[in-house]
Formats: C-alpha cells, sequence, structure tokens
C-alpha cells in the first residue's frame, strides 16, 4: 500500500451519527474554521437513522385521558391547563430506569436540555408528527410515566439525522465518507489524531488534530440476534481501549423486547407505545405475571426478561417455541399506517407477516451499550477513576459513558442522550479549540504500524476463517451473556474469547486487493469485537449481583451495599484479562435514594 502524507484538522470526529454531527456542527458554527467528520459508511447510513421510536422531552404536550387508564388513547392538552409532564419525572423515571447506577448530575443535566433540544430541532426544520393543534405529539415509551417521546412516525432517528447533517454541512464541515478509523494516537495523555483507512483507496493516513471526538455508536453486532447495522462493530469503543482508555460498566447490554423473530431488527418500541400487547403462543398476555401496572409498557429489561422466561418455561411460539407474538391487529389499519408504517413494512418484508391482520413474532435483541468510554457531560473522556481527563479526547454517543443510563436505559432517552451531549460536547470542543489547543507531535510513524498490521495479516500463512470466527464469537456471546446470565454460563464465555482469540493469531486476510477490500474491514471488526467482548464478560463474571440488564440467576437480588458502583476495565498485556477497578456513583442521597425498583 501506498505511504501518503499526514492529513490536519483542527477537529476529526469519527462518527456521523446523531452524537458526531452535532458536536462538529456546533464546533463549526462556533467557529471553528476546520472541522471534518470521518464515518465508515456514508454519514446518512449511520445508526442514529434506523432509532424508530422518539425522542424523549418532557413537553407534556398530551396526556392520558384518565377514564380510561394505562392503555387508553391520547388526548391533546387544551390550552392553559396545566401540563400532564414534569422534568422532575422524566428525571426520576430514568434515575429509577438505571436501576439507580446511573450519575444522577449527568441525569438531571441531560433532562433539562430535554425541551431546549427539541425546539432546536424543530427550529432547524425537524418535520416531527404534530398534534391537531400543531404541537409537537408525543407517545408513551416503556418506563416514563407520561407520553413524552416526540416522534416523526417510526421514523425519528431518520428526520433528526438529516435534519443535523444538513446543519453540519451548511457550517462547513468536511465530511470522509467511507474512512474507517483504525487508531487513536495518545501520547503522555494527550490525544494527537487518528490513523484512518480511506476503504475505496486502501490507503491508510495518520490526521493529526487539535481535538478528536468519537461519536462511533454501539456494538450489538457482538451478537448473533441484533437490531443494530452491521456497522456497529464497536469500534470506537476497542480502539480507545487499546489506546490505553479505560472502558466503564460494559456489562451493562440491553435487550430490546421486540426485535423481528430470528433477523433482531427493530420492531420500535412504539408498537406498544401506540397500544399493541405482546402474547405468548398460547395467546396470553403474560406480562400480566411480570409488571401488572405497566404491563407491556414496563422498562426493556424487565420484558425481556419476561418474555425469556416464558419462552424457557415452554410458551414461545414457531417451530423453535423461541418467539414471543407482537399483537397491533387491535389497532386498526389506519393507525398502523399512520403511526407506524415503517414496522409494517420491515415486518412484511423479512417475515412476511402484515400486522395489520396478523401476529408478528418477535423475540429480545442485542439493542444498546449502556457502557463504554467513560466521560463528563461536556463529552471529556476521563483517563482514570481519579478523573484525569485525556486532553484533546472527547466522545458522546452510544460509545460514552457518562453515565446517564446507568444499568438500562429507557428508551427514547438514547436519541436525547447523543443530541444533548454531542451539542456539549461541541461547545466544548469549540472553547477548547479557540483556546489555543495546538497541533502535537507525534512520535514514530502510527500510519506505517497500522500499514504493518494489515500487511502481516494479509501475509499470515494461517487457515483459520475469520467469518467463523465472529459467528462463534457472536454465539457464546448470545448463549453465555445474554438476557440471564450465570458465573458458569459467564466463564464458558471467557474461554471461548480467549481460544478465539488464539484462533485469531492464525486467521489470514485472503482477498489481498486494496481497493474497497471488506475483508479487511471484517478483520479489523472482528478484532474490535473480540477485544470488548473480553471486557462485557469479566465485568459480568465480577459483578455478582443482579442490576437493571445484568441478572445473574446465581446471585438473584440488588447488592447496593457491594455493587453500587461503576465498573472501569483497564487493558493490560496481550491474552491478559483486564484489571477491573470501581468509582462511585454520583447519587443525590436527598433527592434520590436509591430504592426497591417495582414496575
Ligand atoms: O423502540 C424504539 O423505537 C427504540 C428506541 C430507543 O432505543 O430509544
Amino acid at each position: 500500500m501506498s505511504k501518503p502524507e499526514p492529513l490536519t484538522h483542527d477537529v476529526i470526529v469519527v462518527g456521523a451519527g446523531l452524537a458526531g454531527s452535532w458536536a462538529a456542527m456546533i464546533a463549526s458554527q462556533q467557529g471553528v474554521k476546520d472541522v471534518a467528520v470521518l464515518s465508515k459508511i456514508h454519514p446518512l447510513r449511520s445508526h442514529s437513522g434506523a432509532a424508530q421510536g422518539g425522542i424523549a422531552a418532557a413537553l407534556g404536550n398530551t396526556r392520558p385521558v384518565p377514564s380510561t387508564g394505562a392503555e387508553g388513547p391520547l388526548e391533546q392538552v387544551p390550552d392553559g391547563s396545566e401540563p400532564s409532564d414534569s422534568l422532575e419525572s422524566h428525571i426520576f423515571d430514568t434515575i429509577k430506569g438505571s436501576d439507580w447506577l446511573g450519575d444522577q448530575d449527568a441525569i438531571e443535566i441531560m433532562i433539562n436540555d430535554a425541551p431546549r433540544v427539541i425546539y432546536e430541532y424543530e427550529h432547524l426544520g425537524c418535520v416531527f408528527s404534530r398534534t391537531p393543534d400543531g404541537r409537537v405529539n408525543q407517545r408513551r415509551f416503556g418506563g416514563h410515566s407520561a407520553p413524552r417521546a416526540c416522534f416523526a412516525a417510526d421514523w425519528t432517528g431518520h428526520v433528526l439525522l438529516h435534519t443535523i447533517h444538513e446543519q453540519a454541512l451548511r457550517h462547513g464541515v468536511k465530511f470522509y465518507s467511507e474512512w474507517y478509523c483504525m487508531d487513536l494516537i495518545v501520547e503522555d495523555n494527550i490525544c494527537r489524531g487518528v490513523v484512518a483507512l480511506n476503504i475505496l483507496t486502501g490507503e491508510i493516513h495518520t490526521i493529526r488534530a487539535k481535538a478528536v471526538m468519537f461519536g462511533t455508536g454501539g456494538y450489538g453486532r457482538a451478537y448473533k440476534i441484533t437490531s443494530n447495522a452491521h456497522a456497529n462493530t464497536g469500534d470506537g469503543v476497542a480502539i480507545a481501549y487499546n489506546a490505553g482508555v479505560p472502558l466503564m460498566d460494559m456489562e451493562f447490554v440491553q435487550f430490546h423486547p421486540t426485535g423481528l423473530y430470528k433477523h433482531g431488527i427493530l420492531m420500535s418500541e412504539a408498537c406498544r407505545g401506540e397500544g399493541g400487547y405482546l402474547v405468548n403462543s398460547q395467546g396470553e398476555r403474560f406480562m400480566e405475571r411480570y409488571a401488572k401496572a405497566k404491563m407491556e409498557l414496563a422498562p426493556r429489561d424487565l420484558v425481556s426478561r419476561s418474555e425469556q422466561q416464558e419462552i424457557n418455561e415452554g410458551r414461545g411460539g414457531e417451530a423453535d417455541r423461541d418467539a414471543i407474538y407482537l399483537d397491533l391487529r387491535h389497532l386498526g389499519r389506519e393507525k398502523i399506517l399512520q403511526r407506524l408504517p415503517q414496522v409494517r413494512e420491515l415486518a412484511i418484508d423479512f417475515v412476511g407477516t402484515d400486522p395489520i391482520d396478523k401476529l408478528v413474532p418477535i423475540q429480545p435483541t442485542a439493542h444498546y451499550s449502556m457502557g463504554g468510554i467513560p466521560c463528563d457531560a461536556s463529552g471529556q473522556v476521563i483517563a482514570d477513576a481519579q478523573g484525569t481527563p485525556v486532553v484533546g479526547f472527547y466522545a458522546a454517543g452510544e460509545c460514552a459513558c457518562i453515565s446517564v443510563h446507568g444499568a438500562n436505559r429507557l428508551g427514547t432517552n438514547s436519541l436525547l442522550d447523543a443530541s444533548v451531549f454531542g451539542r456539549r460536547a461541541g461547545f466544548a470542543i469549540a472553547e477548547f479549540v479557540k483556546g489555543g489547543a495546538q497541533l502535537h507531535p507525534i512520535a514514530g510513524d502510527p500510519a506505517e504500524r497500522n500499514r504493518q498490521r494489515v500487511r502481516s495479516r494479509m501475509e499470515n500463512p494461517g487457515k483459520e476463517s475469520i467469518d467463523k470466527i465472529a459467528d462463534a464469537l457472536k454465539t457464546t456471546m448470545t448463549i453465555n451473556c445474554g438476557v440471564f446470565r450465570d458465573g458458569g454460563k459467564l466463564q464458558i464465555a471467557l474461554q471461548d474469547i480467549q481460544r478465539l482469540e488464539e484462533r485469531f493469531a492464525h486467521a489470514p486476510i485472503r482477498d489481498k486487493s486494496s481497493r474497497f477490500n471488506t475483508d479487511v474491514l471484517n478483520a479489523l471488526e472482528t478484532e474490535h469485537l473480540l477485544s470488548f467482548s473480553a471486557v462485557i464478560v469479566a465485568g459480568a463474571i465480577a459483578r455478582t449481583e443482579c442490576r437493571g440488564a445484568h441478572w445473574r440467576t446465581d446471585h438473584p437480588a440488588r447488592d447496593d451495599q457491594n455493587w453500587l458502583k461503576h465498573t472501569l476495565a483497564q487493558r493490560q498485556g496481550e491474552g491478559e484479562p483486564p484489571k477491573l477497578d470501581y468509582k462511585p456513583v454520583n447519587i443525590n442521597y436527598e433527592k434520590y435514594p436509591p430504592q426497591e425498583r417495582k414496575y
């Protein structure tokens, strides 16, 4: 491969989803001249666009009709009446949803920012669905005690992403489309740039920058059944970890209750927010057994466990007896076409079922990572439990852990998190760069090191198949580190990962060409999947309690005495497990002391 000159920018943002696009757009708008975004796929195919059901904000634009109870239709708030929602209620729901592992100061920041972010979207031209009198419409979502998901039918992420992408272009942000970030350059705790592969040409470049921001998204592709795009291989999380940044709370992986059966594709929680039911193979609305008050609108960890229990006890459907059913038939054709058009199309296209008149088979699907790169509310990445910053390195969105979701995220709080903290990171980066940040020298030739990384795998004489290794990893993560976990299964996952890492050492890149070599990408992505999966499992083995999405059947209770703390996992030498450290959760004991979590 040829050796191009290093590129330079004031700011390089990796990832063009909502967090990255907000940060780039704001930094540029605030007067930073040279902001560039690197995206491994076309920016508008970023996974934020796949979020369907809504973005949370306590606007109080709609409210339940009291007489019809939890499943009743929504009623518009008449002019002058009391709002049906409050910031306080959104904050409490989020803390409770997080099983008290969320940092309460960060949660307050996110939720207080939410209404202004929605109005900013609106003023930038975002086409929200409307109430009859023209307000931004809002629907229910699980774990939220009021209808607070602002939505655009079931295309919410798509319209938000288009809105911010347009604005980023308007402010002169440069996009490197189909460039893959391979490495982060950090020396002496100062971030100096990244190394990136131009997928089209195969050239590998050092990109120097005064500030680097990661908005690289999640890692659902470590699991067999996932709602995540093929691109969601946790590259940013693994790259930061390999560069010496610890990872926080990685053991908390969210399973969304309604992934399309055998495909995992998202059937939005909006289906249940609009009144849909979950039924088992006997036609029972089984949530009555698990969450009598909230039913299908209990939080995701609880609903996914309930589904899995129904399946484990033999009440699942389809040939493999491992499906649950989503029943939307009673919503009627008009409502489905108006509110859930994408969901309907996906069900027809992928399982040949029209939800207007048939049950849709679904199952829990790996959806979201609560953990990630530790950072503060301005996106500043933190290097250790003492809060030391990695100068010039920022992160936001799903790859980051601030932590606003703790042990379980509420639906619609992720688009909010990416928007609020991407925006805040943009302001912080602008201040940092305009305050005199420098391009720092770089020791050695990191691009050449990464060229050698690819070359040596191309020249590897081994016979192992990277595809088979990735597949085996996804299988063990699904079986042994899924909705229900125990010490024995987690140990199996750990040993499997160690064996797969050994096999990976003998796995060659077979395609030796330069241009658009997807074999190279697959190798790099698989290396990343292996490295952070070991962190997920190590954290899950150590955490001997049940909290949010981390459910240990061999330790079946929450243990605040020992485990009300965040995990920090630091990379050790090649082949060694991570070193685990812990730091306290930020709790306001006067206002929001830990309570039993019941729905
Ligand atoms: O179900 C959904 O529409 C997903 C939303 C989310 O994860 O926030």
